[in-house]
């Protein structure tokens, strides 16, 4: 039997606060929520999803590597603030080569100088920024159309 595609979602420092963190930037919606939706839709599609959040930088490395072994074929990321600063974050998706797309909730680019640089936008497959919740589930889609190419 064929074994079903494997995707995983990561979720960086403060997003575990989402629904109550400056909404003016993030929305409205829980991270719980978020995973819910993402994980209805993998299974309505026979597909694994998992997700996995920290505040700890080198938890979501070791998450990362981890990724790897369990032969994830796809992961949507939001790196949050370690966007702006993890060489450590960027070194462990080069070093698994799963392919990835970030995910922002915030339009970046309309924000601060510093949120205008990021570690990992020249890795991605590509990026979605300023569509608020709605980002993870069109990159879900994209996931679930290309996990495995
Ligand atoms: C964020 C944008 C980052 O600059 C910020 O540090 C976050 C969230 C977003 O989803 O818009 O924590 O990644």
């Amino acid at each position: 039997m064929a074994t079903s595609k494997k995707i995983l979602a990561l979720h960086g420092p403060n997003l575990n606060l989402l629904g109550t963190r400056e909404p003016e930037h993030y929305g409205a919606v829980t991270l719980d929520t978020i995973n819910r939706r993402l994980a209805d839709r993998a299974k309505q599609a026979g597909v694994n999803y998992a997700s996995y959040q920290s505040n700890v930088e080198g938890e979501l490395v070791n998450r990362i590597q981890q990724a790897q072994r369990e032969g994830v074929d796809f992961i949507i990321i939001n790196p949050a603030a370690f966007t702006h600063t993890s060489i450590a974050m960027r070194d462990a998706l080069a070093a698994v080569k799963i392919p990835f797309i970030e995910v922002h909730l915030s339009n970046v680019f309309a924000r601060e100088e510093f949120r205008h640089r990021s570690y990992f936008t020249d890795l991605a497959v590509g990026i979605i920024s300023g569509l608020g919740s709605k980002g993870y589930e069109l990159a879900l889609e994209y996931a679930l159309q290309h996990a495995g190419d």
